[in-house]
């Protein structure tokens, strides 16, 4: 999609309207300013710089490690790189489970220092108070349940949540505590795709999903799964769209045999 001076932003109130229309949301990850430019101009409506920043980008087993300084770098060079999505970024682990003073400060520095969109959180009734102060704040908060990496040694897995009956009904009562709050979109993950569909239709604002079924009102996919960067990850939520971790390993062989051969640089290849 061609980038022109009339590109008009995706807003919170945008995605609400399209979840009125009954037209999907799309969303990606990205983390830095190059991936950012090619995903803002294949027409993404919503760009997450998420904490799997901790796993795809820095090498972590999990989300926990990354830091808040950390996300505001990555989030900083998305922002440069959009002209059209909206941009979310995800408050990280240990800077807002405190208090909702440290949330709110949290949210503040991440939208002064790195000029996104939006911030998202993980949790429902437990971060209530955290989400209310942002959001009076006039900070636009996402909310995400289900799987939320950031507990994942709470879980112990990353298998699929809110199988059992207690666990779908405190979503189905966590979604509602975000909406009353003022989040304007819900990230559901790993959650059966029956549940995803029913809390989906009881509340107003929108569902985005990831391995929660056809039926939330938009997807997300981690960028680096979805082109096939990462090696060797095969959830059966994920539709890999290219094999570039197989095409990148064939053009850096083609350029170390071309080095080692001499046939790197030719006579027009030189000054
Ligand atoms: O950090 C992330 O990439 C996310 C998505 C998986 C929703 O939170």
């Amino acid at each position: 999609m061609q980038q022109n001076k009339q590109t008009k932003r995706v807003t919170t109130h945008t995605l609400q309207e399209m979840k009125n229309a009954g037209q999907k949301i799309a969303m990606l990850t990205a983390y830095d300013y190059s991936m950012a430019t090619v995903v803002d101009s294949g027409g993404i409506d919503v760009i997450l710089v998420g904490d799997s920043a901790s796993m795809v980008m820095a090498g972590n087993e999990t989300t926990l490690p990354i830091t808040l300084d950390n996300m505001i770098y990555h989030a900083n060079s998305v922002v440069k790189a959009t002209k059209r999505a909206l941009v979310v970024v995800d408050l990280p682990f240990g800077s807002y489970q405190g208090n909702s003073k440290e949330a709110l400060n949290s949210a503040i520095r991440m939208m002064k220092e790195s000029g996104a969109h939006a911030v998202k959180l993980e949790g429902g009734k437990e971060i209530a108070e955290s989400v209310e102060r942002i959001v009076t704040a006039g900070i636009p908060v996402m909310g995400h349940l289900g799987l939320t990496p950031q507990s994942i040694y709470k879980f112990g897995t990353y298998t699929v949540r809110a199988k059992e009956q207690a666990e779908a009904e405190k979503l189905k009562q966590d979604i509602k505590i975000l909406e009353t709050i003022g989040c304007f979109a819900v990230v559901l993950e790993k959650i059966p795709a029956s549940l995803a569909a029913e809390v989906t239709q009881s509340v107003h604002i929108p569902t985005i999903g990831i391995g929660a079924g056809n039926n939330c009102d938009g997807q997300v996919l981690v960028v680096n799964d979805m082109i096939g960067l990462t090696k060797g990850f095969t959830p059966r939520f994920l539709r890999q769209y290219l094999n570039l971790f197989d095409e990148i390993n064939n053009a850096v062989a083609s350029y170390v045999k071309d080095v080692k051969t001499g046939n790197f640089p030719n006579d027009k290849e030189q000054y």
